[in-house]
């Protein structure tokens, strides 16, 4: 082991800021509470800002207490080549003149892939968090971040046992893969407390068990008037029955004003700004049943037992439905699907192995004792 182990950390986009928090607080707790023999943890937070809105940025650095980003690469929006492009030339410079031990980067956005890209380059080892998840769909742009971000890095640390079955069938050597579990999950275990005071309930004046939880910004879902608009007359109708609670992405905004589409008046569809993690954690708790096409909001509500319908062809995340409250819909089956998880218990499933809150433990001792 190095007597100073030094990281660069990633974050870009709103999904990373939730896996990168807990790795933070585990290295700041290492270094408060270690002895002369352990050593020091020295690590550099790079933000992309492909993400850059206050609500889809700050207020999550804010709530889950990450510092400051060291270098903030202020790239903002693009096309693929465009958005990844930028990040390489702007990261390339950050990397090279502070030669980490491990580029560590999480998920499986523009900005893991293209980090990883110029690390892998310049020599750097790359250390993958949330490594070997596989949608088989090569039309989600994540797909193609994970293919490209796995089969650089030098240690993927993975979330569930599937995924370390993926990386072997795609000849990855077993000594490069630890299972570590879900580091979402350490980030959720901690903010429970919070979320639990259900302040958002009251504020939206909806009870427990009362609403329906609506996130969806997948440009397989919104980027063309013919999926979404009979999403958005899907969802009115659903909303004469039920409280719908839908917290607008800019994507999804930005269609909706594109399209001229609108939900239906009587409708109780409550279409939110982007809101912050804990008042995200409190709903997925507390509502009905999730609707979603996240990989996120896949991963909590299986945490929390609550019915889970993804309005995906596919996941990513298989053990959310092989063990979790996860099940795929389509629109055509949408409202059979919906009623029939309204007609189930309000609670099922099984929390998956190893997503116990101690994840980041696990990855901080894999990335000190595999010495780059
Ligand atoms: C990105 C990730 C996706 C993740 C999602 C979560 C990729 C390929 N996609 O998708 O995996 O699930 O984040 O949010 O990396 N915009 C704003 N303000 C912002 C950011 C974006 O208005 O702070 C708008 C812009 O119009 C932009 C659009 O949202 O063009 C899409 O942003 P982008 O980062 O390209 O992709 P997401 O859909 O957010």
């Amino acid at each position: 082991m190095t007597k100073k182990l030094k990281l660069m950390l990633v974050a870009g986009a709103r999904p990373n800021f939730m896996k990168l928090a807990p790795l933070v607080k585990c290295i700041q707790q290492h270094n408060a509470g270690r002895g002369q023999e352990a050593p020091a943890v020295d690590f550099r937070i790079v933000h992309t800002g492909q993400h850059y809105d206050a609500q889809m940025s700050q207020v999550f650095f804010d709530e889950l207490g990450i510092p400051a980003p060291d270098f903030n690469l202020e790239v903002g929006s693009g096309s693929h080549a465009v958005q990844t492009a930028e990040i390489m030339r702007r990261f390339e410079p950050v990397c090279a003149e502070n030669r980490p031990d491990w580029l560590v980067v999480v998920g499986d956005v523009n900005s893991t892939m293209a980090c990883t890209l110029v690390a892998a380059k310049l020599g750097t080892k790359v250390a993958h968090v949330e490594a070997g998840l596989r949608s088989f769909d090569r039309t989600m742009p994540e797909e193609i971040n994970r293919l490209v971000t796995d089969a650089l890095a030098d240690l993927l640390l993975t979330p569930s046992p599937d995924a370390d079955e993926n990386l072997k069938r795609e000849g990855v050597p077993a000594v490069k893969i630890r299972l570590v579990g879900n580091i979402m999950i350490d980030s959720l275990v901690r903010h429970l407390k919070t979320a639990a005071n259900g302040a958002i309930l009251n504020r939206l004046s909806i009870r427990k068990e009362g609403f329906i939880y609506v996130t969806l910004h997948r440009p397989s879902n919104v980027d063309s008037r013919e999926t979404l608009e009979p999403i958005v007359r899907e969802l009115s109708e659903i909303g004469l029955q039920w409280p719908v609670i839908f917290p607008i992405h800019p994507r999804t905004r930005k269609k909706l004003e594109e399209f001229g589409l609108a939900f239906a008046a009587p409708a109780k569809v409550r279409l939110l700004d982007p809101i912050g993690y804990s008042d995200s954690v409190a709903l997925t708790q507390n509502a009905r049943c999730v609707l979603t096409d996240s990989g996120g909001l896949q991963e909590e509500s299986t945490y929390f037992r609550t019915p889970c319908l993804t309005l995906r062809p596919n996941t990513e995340r298989p053990v959310t439905i092989a063990m979790g409250s996860n099940r795929l819909t389509t629109v055509e089956r949408l409202r059979v699907d919906l009623e029939t998880a309204l007609r189930g218990p309000e609670r099922i499933g099984m929390i998956p192995p190893l997503w116990d809150g101690k994840t980041a433990e696990r990855i901080l001792s894999a990335l000190a004792s595999v010495v780059p």
